[in-house]
């Protein structure tokens, strides 16, 4: 490979759905993060693709007057919150024709155009989990290394810095989640400090602390989850009763002993220390029983006006199955099952099929079941003899970021429900589900929700009927 490029003067044309500036010296297209529209920058290229190159700023000469100074010291090292010089009104706009865009381009949606997005109350703490990193050897920043200082103490936690997984940022003051999450992190360092635990290094796979994990909901309830790399039951037990008296508004603490490699919590059980065993979640009139490991919307407050969206589309009648699919611990279906005869939700993790069947029964509906499994695995057995599913009125579908895969497609398609309703964090992801579901559905209308302020995310809703005449 070639020299990576420098180019200088170039102005920035417009951005693209993932946030990035183009600019096009040579006419060849450059994706430059971290500017915007009409501002002049000279750009340095970090990579190269075969059509297209990526880059970053080296000088902004000319600057948007849509340019705001970031909030947080830790900008431009971290790896969250990469929109704050863009103010949360421009965001919303930006997010609104994204969504347009990539519908059209990728999924051929024209008509109808999406709703105006709903916008967040609170575009800061707005998170009700956060995931942060133990590391032996914190990222320093130029302006450390500039000063050249001797620093022998490099135990971090916080989080990884942008595009490195080895390399973590001790981080100060976060603005995603509320009280007391700071004050839990804070806490957390100085008592591994103190008691000299390692902390894990996964280069060299060793180390004891791996991770801390901070749930937080709108009932005041907060859960820390220790992730420890061998199994250390006393000093986890140690460490999470210290934090408990450090910071008293935890009101329950589990360890995950991860000795493998990767990240992944996945096959790693929760093993309860002290409080309740689970916290709950206010959404409208539902309580939420939250597992360690269950997914749960990041967003409380917004999850609520997205269920709600979803709740008012349904053309539901009392005696449609309404089919949850990627159900989580429960949270659509029950939230819209008053409407239905019965709700079936499907999930793959163990745990969060079991705190759904828990919030069917905290929240009093017993029309609600839940099914353990891949969704298409137990789609492709639906409908026919022997499934514990039968064929739907209504599905609900909520899938991760990869979006569904084809074979579910056609399953939808073959078990025909009248109506699909499509909740998704990727809208390129959704966008090339519609045009796969096109000849059979068509979108009736589509709603952009931001769950994800300072961030390029989207959540989209979008309502799928089924067409006439097709078979
Ligand atoms: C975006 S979350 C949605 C959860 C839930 N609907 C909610 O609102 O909280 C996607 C869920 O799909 C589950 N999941 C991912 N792939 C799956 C698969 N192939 N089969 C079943 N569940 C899956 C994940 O564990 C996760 O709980």
């Amino acid at each position: 490979m070639g020299r990576l490029k420098h180019y200088e003067q170039q102005e920035v044309l417009d951005l693209d759905y993932q946030g990035y500036g183009i600019v096009k010296p040579d006419g060849r297209v450059v994706f430059v993060e971290g500017v915007l529209p009409g501002e002049i920058v000279d750009v340095r290229v970090t990579r190269r693709r075969k059509n297209v190159s990526f880059g970053v700023p080296t000088t902004i000469h000319r600057r948007s007057d849509l340019r705001t100074a970031p909030f947080c010291a830790h900008f431009g090292e971290c790896g969250g919150c990469t929109w704050q010089y863009l103010g949360y009104p421009d965001q919303l706009r930006y997010k609104e024709r994204f969504v347009a865009e990539v519908l059209e381009r990728l999924g051929g949606v024209t008509d109808p155009r999406p709703l105006p997005i709903i916008g967040c109350e609170r575009d800061r703490f707005y998170r009700n989990k956060l995931d942060f990193s133990f590391s032996p050897t914190r990222w320093l920043s130029s302006e450390e290394i500039d000063r050249g200082e001797d620093i022998s103490d490099r135990r971090a936690l916080g989080f990884h810095v942008k595009g490195r997984y080895d390399r973590v940022l001790d981080v100060g003051t976060c603005y995603l989640q509320p009280d007391p999450s700071n004050a839990i992190r804070t806490q957390a360092r100085r008592i591994a400090r103190d008691h000299s635990y390692s902390f894990h290094d996964p280069e060299r796979h060793e180390g004891l602390l791996r991770g801390l994990i901070v749930r937080t909901t709108e009932t005041d309830e907060v859960m820390v989850i220790l992730v420890i790399h061998e199994e250390r039951p006393d000093l986890a037990a140690t460490f999470l009763t210290e934090l408990a008296g450090a910071v008293p508004e935890i009101t329950s603490a589990h360890y995950i002993v991860n000795p493998s490699r990767n990240d992944d919590l996945g096959p790693h059980q929760a093993h309860h220390v002290l409080g309740t065993n689970v916290i709950h979640e206010r959404c409208a009139a539902l309580r939420l029983a939250i597992h360690p490991k269950s997914f749960y919307q990041t967003n409380s407050r917004q999850a609520e006006r997205l269920y709600t969206v979803v709740r008012e589309w349904l053309d539901a009648a009392a005696s449609d199955i309404l089919l949850d699919l990627y159900c989580g611990i429960g949270s659509i279906g029950l939230f819209v099952a008053d409407r239905v005869g019965r709700v079936v939700g499907v999930e793959y993790v163990e745990e969060a099929v079991a705190g759904a069947r828990l919030n069917a029964q905290l929240n009093d509906v017993p029309s609600a079941e839940f099914h353990a499994g891949d969704v298409r695995e137990l789609l492709a057995a639906a409908g026919r003899a022997g499934s514990p599913i039968g064929r739907p009125d209504l599905v609900v579908l909520d899938p991760p970021r990869a979006g569904v895969h084809p074979q579910v497609i056609g399953e939808l398609i073959r078990l025909a429900p009248r109506q699909i309703i499509y909740v998704s964090c990727k809208p390129s992801t959704q966008a090339r589900d519609l045009a796969a579901l096109s000849g059979h559905y068509a979108v009736e209308r589509v709603q952009p929700v931001d769950m994800f302020p300072q961030t390029f995310h989207i959540e989209c809703v979008a309502d799928l009927r089924r067409r006439a005449g097709v078979t």
